[in-house]
């Protein structure tokens, strides 16, 4: 066996950093905390606690001492905290995520709308945006990038591990979607140097070992990335992990490991494999039936399939173990030099040849496979073999499984007979090896995905915001807009500025719609959209052509116990309290007034806020009698004309 470690492989300098501070910080001082795990790798930080660096999950429960900023970050909350606290920091903030951090502000300040391709759950990317714009968009997809609102320059910055090749994925979209933008390629050098090693070296060899935590994002990406070549690659976080059934005695083996991935873990794993041809001799001389080994073919006729196990006699595999339903030809099954897992039916039959199984090693390996997705809850993609009663029959690693109905799809499919033949991604949900029963659920990837992209759109989403929809469904109440991956709702008394009765009036499923976001409640994912605000009030470019103190003419439309609606324009009318309508006492409105009645009104004031306008019939008549005698005043006198010919309409007023 051939062993190859990647050019560049495990820690970056940006965590030996900070692992140097914060064990330098460790051996001054006893209490030495980080907020959250400093590396996302859990050997190492035991290593970390055993000399005195404490994780904790929030700066509350550290009540004095030092506190290590972690490389990828944190807001300026955080190190405000840190000063009201008075608790000692030491900022291992990578100079790198820095870069970006300056690079996301400069875009903000430069006014383009801040967007940050990288995981909006992170806490680099949340720091990110604390600093520059916490409304920023964050985007993980092409599909993503294609929703991004259009009309405003964008300035894009990308998390320092995010994926090279999903990031070029996404600006072939923005390209082609015609959006204007800015962007920072910020992915950290060390990163892109360690998925090229990886992606080269998995080109070469027959199996990749993927070192790294569970949790740690760029040891997924290496291993998604080794993943397109056609070698076999396996993901552990320790030596022990390793298995002498993944390799055969010829195989070259490749080594990697992630960002947060210690040297002597490393150097576990290379002697681990070092020893592998030593496991796989000694595991040999104990050859005995029922072991499962990985060979490799060496011949085939039609009927036999001659496989090295690093036996001197080789073993063969006959039909019936080679492929469910047997083939008519070995030839069709499999090619010279394939590498295949075999089950020893016989360690030596009559002939000193070892007799052994595909079939049989595939099903059981497959068991394995899914038991151990069942604990980690990892998905599969399996073929829909038919539709059958009360669900789906799929077939995955050559096992036979089930879909119940209620788990195809998050809404329930009458007709599941489409389904046929396609490919479907899986999620174990019951997995009995002794009932031979393998139970999978597509809704809980659905939902999952679901409400991922819904948390990744409420927050790029913030109140005033406008972006474009496409409405979804329509109820009798109002819209439902998907607005970026999470439906929102326009209230049908958003809609308009007049009175909708019902939102079919004004929309169809499939309409793209501009809308205003009015209100996000992270908490209950309810997002509350408007149309109307998006068009120009009538109410108001009607009631500018009014002014406060000035008389116009009214119309009574209706009266109440409070006094009398009184309309000025279509649309537009006010209220005439009872006090305002007669310089008398009167008890009701009907007394001085009445529906239809034309007469000059005073505007007391006008209210946009309310859309409530006061008027004053009272002081509309004291207007025009005070007009009437500056008139009189400044009219020259004759003697034919006395003051009661000018002015006796005002004391007959008076005497009545
Ligand atoms: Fe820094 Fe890059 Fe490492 S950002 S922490 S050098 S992966």
């Amino acid at each position: 066996m051939q062993i190859l470690l990647a050019e560049r492989h495990g820690f970056c300098h940006g965590v030996t950093r900070a692992v140097n501070l914060a064990r330098t910080a460790a051996a001054g001082e006893k209490n030495v905390y980080t907020v959250g795990p400093l590396i996302h790798n859990p050997q190492m930080l035991e290593r970390l606690k055993d000399e005195g660096v404490r994780c904790v999950s929030s700066l509350d429960d550290v009540e004095a001492g030092t506190v290590i900023v972690r490389s990828h970050g944190e807001g300026p909350g955080f190190f405000r905290k840190l000063k009201e606290r008075d608790l000692q920091a030491v900022d291992a903030t990578c100079e790198n995520v820095k870069r970006v951090q300056k690079a996301a502000r400069s875009m903000v300040e430069q006014g383009l709308r801040l967007v940050v391709a990288g995981e909006r759950q992170h806490p680099e990317v949340a720091a990110i945006l604390e600093w520059s714009d916490p409304n920023g968009i964050t985007l993980k997809t092409p599909e993503e990038a294609a929703m991004l609102p259009k009309g405003e320059k964008l300035g894009i910055v990308v998390q320092t591990t995010f994926s090279v090749e999903v990031l070029r994925d996404i600006i072939k979209k923005l390209d082609t979607s015609g959006l204007e933008y800015e962007l920072a390629d910020t992915v950290c050098p060390a990163t892109r140097l360690r998925q090229e090693a990886a992606r080269d070296l998995a080109e070469k060899v027959d199996v990749m070992i993927v070192i790294g935590g569970r949790n740690s994002a760029n040891t997924k990406h290496l291993a998604e990335l080794c993943q397109e070549s056609i070698c076999r690659v396996y993901a552990v976080e320790t030596a022990d992990e390793i298995r002498p059934e993944w390799f055969s005695a010829h195989d070259r083996v490749g080594i990697t490991a992630g960002a947060s991935t210690p040297d002597w873990i490393i150097e576990e794993v290379k002697q681990r494999m070092e020893n592998m041809d030593e496991v796989m001799e000694a595991k040999n001389e104990r050859l005995e039936q029922g072991t499962i080994l990985a060979g490799k073919v060496v011949g085939i006729n039609k009927d036999l399939v001659f496989v090295d196990v690093g036996q001197k006699a080789e073993g063969f595999i006959t039909l019936a173990e080679l492929a469910w339903p047997a083939p008519m030809d070995a030839h069709d099954a499999v090619a010279m030099g394939q590498l295949l897992n075999v089950l020893v039916l016989e360690a030596e039959t009559e002939e000193g040849s070892v007799k052994l199984s595909k079939v049989q090693a595939d099903r059981l390996l497959a068991w394995d496979k899914l038991e151990e997705a069942l604990q980690e809850k990892h998905s599969f993609e399996a073929v829909v073999t038919s539709a059958v009663k009360g669900g789906l029959s799929i077939s995955i690693f050559g096992i036979r499984g089930f879909i119940p109905a209620s788990h195809v799809d998050i809404a329930f499919i009458e007709d599941l007979a489409p389904y046929a033949g396609k490919t479907l991604e899986v999620l174990p949900i019951e997995i009995d090896r002794e009932k031979q029963k393998a139970i999978f659920s597509r809704r809980a990837i659905l939902e999952k995905l679901r409400r991922e992209s819904e948390t990744t759109a409420i927050g790029n989403l913030a109140a005033g915001q406008v972006i474009r929809g496409e409405v979804k469904r329509l109820a009798s109440f109002g819209a439902f807009v998907d607005v970026g991956g999470i439906e929102g709702l326009v209230h049908v008394s958003e809609m308009a500025w007049y009175r909708v009765k019902d939102p079919a009036e004004l929309l169809k499923v499939g309409d793209a719609v501009e809308v205003q976001v009015l209100n996000v409640d992270s908490e209950t994912r309810k997002v509350s959209l408007g149309m109307k605000q998006l068009l120009q009030d009538p109410w108001l470019s009607a009631v500018a052509d009014f002014a406060e103190g000035t008389t116009v003419p009214g119309k009574v439309t209706r009266t109440s116990k409070f006094g009398a609606f009184i309309e000025l324009t279509p649309g537009v009318e006010g209220l005439a309290h009872i006090s305002e309508l007669s310089d008398k006492r009167v008890a009701t409105a009907e007394e001085v007034v009445h529906v239809g009645q034309k007469l000059p009104v005073k505007v007391l004031s006008i209210d946009p806020g309310s859309k409530r306008i006061s008027l004053s019939v009272i002081k509309a008549k004291e207007d025009a009698d005070r007009k009437d005698f500056e008139q009189y005043l400044e009219a020259p006198t004759s003697l034919s004309a006395t003051i009661g010919d000018k002015l006796g309409h005002l004391f007959k007023n008076t005497k009545e």
